[in-house]
């Protein structure tokens, strides 16, 4: 096992943050151990769900914010708009508190019940699509509400996670800056994908100190973003019916594809084998490295990023009922 280098857990007891925005990254590094005992293999989870806001999106909506804020783009009293149903809309709703922002999340009908909650109680606007566009899905019709919102709303900007360089950069400044700090010998990154701002971040920092280092995607059944065909999909997180603007093919060596089934069972070995309580995507990398643990050979290093916690996930990954009727419509092993 390499060294790790940290720092003085009684230290950073000593801090006081003047808000909670200094409480974003420098999130923990922990070796599955238990998960993966085989020799030689050592796996490092970079705990990105102990971020204030619960998720690794608290990095790129500080720092897409705070670009805009030091660009003049926005202000104090501007006006936030986005298509998110999910983490990243929580962590723009926190990042608008502490600047003074409003914010409206554009949202469709799958939002999960929980998170609609809690974008309300943070005091995030929600303007709900309702009309499918010709996909069949809601996407159009969430980017033409957000264009009609910009028209309508005075002093208002588009965050637009898919195509912001700020939302890859946050990564490579804090995720991909912390791993190369902490270890000494890497190769391979495995990493869940959808607008792809974290996974092109991080391996661009990590290649500086690491080039021979191998960028694996972890891509859900039913996401079209590699141009598989699109399918039924039940866990938010990874996955996209578009490609994003940020996603730049060449830099990723493989992908692995990884169900809702998977991704369940995934979840539920990190939590029994390490007590690590962790959402639908952090079930998606595990499973993807049990697939790919026999075709490496001894002697290999990994990292991966489980994104967020697992409270959001309980009616869906950690919840029998639903793991059973995924079974009962033969959606097991991809
Ligand atoms: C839980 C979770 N996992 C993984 C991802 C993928 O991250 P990225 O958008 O940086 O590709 C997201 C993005 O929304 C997410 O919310």
């Amino acid at each position: 096992m390499q060294t790790i280098k940290g720092t003085e857990p009684s230290m950073a007891w000593q801090l006081v943050h003047e808000s909670v925005r200094s409480c974003v990254g420098n999130t923990p590094l922990v070796r599955l151990s238990r998960l993966f005992p085989q020799e030689g293999l050592e796996v490092y989870a970079k705990l990105e769900y102990m971020n204030p806001g619960g998720s690794m999106k608290d990095r790129p909506a500080r720092h897409m914010i705070e670009q805009g804020l030091r660009e003049g783009k926005i202000h104090a009293g501007s006006h936030i708009i986005e298509s998110t149903s999910g983490n990243l809309g929580i962590a723009l709703a926190t990042m608008a508190k502490l600047y003074g922002l409003e914010v409206t999340c554009v949202v469709d009908p799958n939002i999960a019940p929980t998170n609609l909650r809690m974008l309300r109680q943070m005091g995030a606007h929600v303007e709900m699509v309702l009309e499918k566009d010709v996909n069949g899905g809601y996407l159009l019709t969430r980017i033409a509400k957000v264009h009609q919102l910009l028209e309508r709303i005075p002093d208002s900007y588009w965050i637009n996670q898919y195509a912001n360089e700020y939302n890859w950069r946050a990564y490579y400044e804090g995720t991909g800056g912390e791993i190369v700090n902490a270890l000494d010998r890497l190769d391979l990154l495995i990493a869940g994908v959808s607008t792809s701002g974290s996974i092109m971040g991080t391996s661009r920092r990590l290649r500086e100190k690491f080039p021979h280092l191998k960028v694996v995607a972890v891509d859900a059944v039913g996401s079209s973003l590699f141009g598989a065909t699109q399918g039924i999909r039940r866990l938010p997180g990874i996955g996209a019916s578009r490609v994003p603007e940020l996603l730049r093919r060449e830099e990723i060596d493989q992908v692995v594809y990884v169900n809702d089934w998977e991704s369940a069972m995934g979840c539920r070995a990190l939590l029994h084998h390490e007590g690590i309580f962790a959402g639908g995507s952090s079930g998606s990398v595990i499973a993807a490295i049990q697939k790919l643990v026999p075709t490496w050979e001894k002697g290999v290093s990994i990292v991966t990023l489980l994104p967020d916690r697992g409270e959001r996930y309980l009616d869906m990954v950690y919840d029998d009922a639903w793991v059973e009727a995924l079974e009962e419509k033969g959606a097991v092993v991809s």
